[in-house]
């Protein structure tokens, strides 16, 4: 079990330094430019631009690639695709939440810790097509699934305690 949890840390680790890292790369040009979508509200909203996307997505390579270094280069192609599967499956998950009303940063659970996972199972995925890559079994994603939840409250509960937080969820 505890091999099992380490390789899903593992596996998934350039989608998490991914998908925590775009607030270090927050930039100023949206990636909707503003736009507006059929329901009058931003298609995508002011928290996602193009410099936290591609920031975040580099770092997620660099990642793969000092994973590389302790396996195989596959693993370094597998990072590219988790990387850009996360920021993609981020976007959508905003895209998502502007469509149920929701602005920029309001709580969506679920949809807020998920959104960059399944981007990126699905990127992994779709990769396999096209190249010889590893998908993890079902066990890993339902794994990495309820690992993610569980960090969220753990470190949102930690900002709370340090006065970060003005709510411990
Ligand atoms: N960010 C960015 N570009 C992205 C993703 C994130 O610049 N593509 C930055 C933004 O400053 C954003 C912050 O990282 O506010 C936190 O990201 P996230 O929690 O995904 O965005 P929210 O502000 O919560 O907005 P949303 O409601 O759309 O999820
Ligand atoms: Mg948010």
């Amino acid at each position: 079990m505890i091999g099992l949890l380490l390789y899903a840390i593992w596996y998934i680790l350039p989608a998490y330094v991914t998908n925590s890292s775009a607030v270090l790369f927050a930039g100023k040009s949206p990636m909707d430019s503003g736009a507006k979508f059929l329901d009058g509200k931003r298609i995508l909203g002011p928290g996602k631009t193009w410099k936290g996307f591609v920031g975040a997505v580099l770092l997620g390579c660099l990642v793969g690639a000092a994973q590389a270094f302790f396996s195989t280069s596959e693993t370094f192609v597998l990072a590219i695709f988790l990387a850009v599967g996360a920021m993609v499956g981020d976007a959508i998950g905003s895209f998502v939440k502007r469509r149920l009303g929701l602005e920029r940063g309001e709580a969506a659970p679920f949809l807020d810790q998920w959104d960059f996972l399944f981007g990126a199972f699905i990127f992994n995925g779709l990769g396999t097509i096209f190249l010889d890559l590893n998908f993890p079994s079902l066990l890993i994603i339902l794994l990495i699934l309820v690992l993610t939840t569980f960090l969220h409250l753990l470190t949102n509960w930690i900002a709370y305690e340090l006065n970060l937080k003005s709510n411990p969820w």
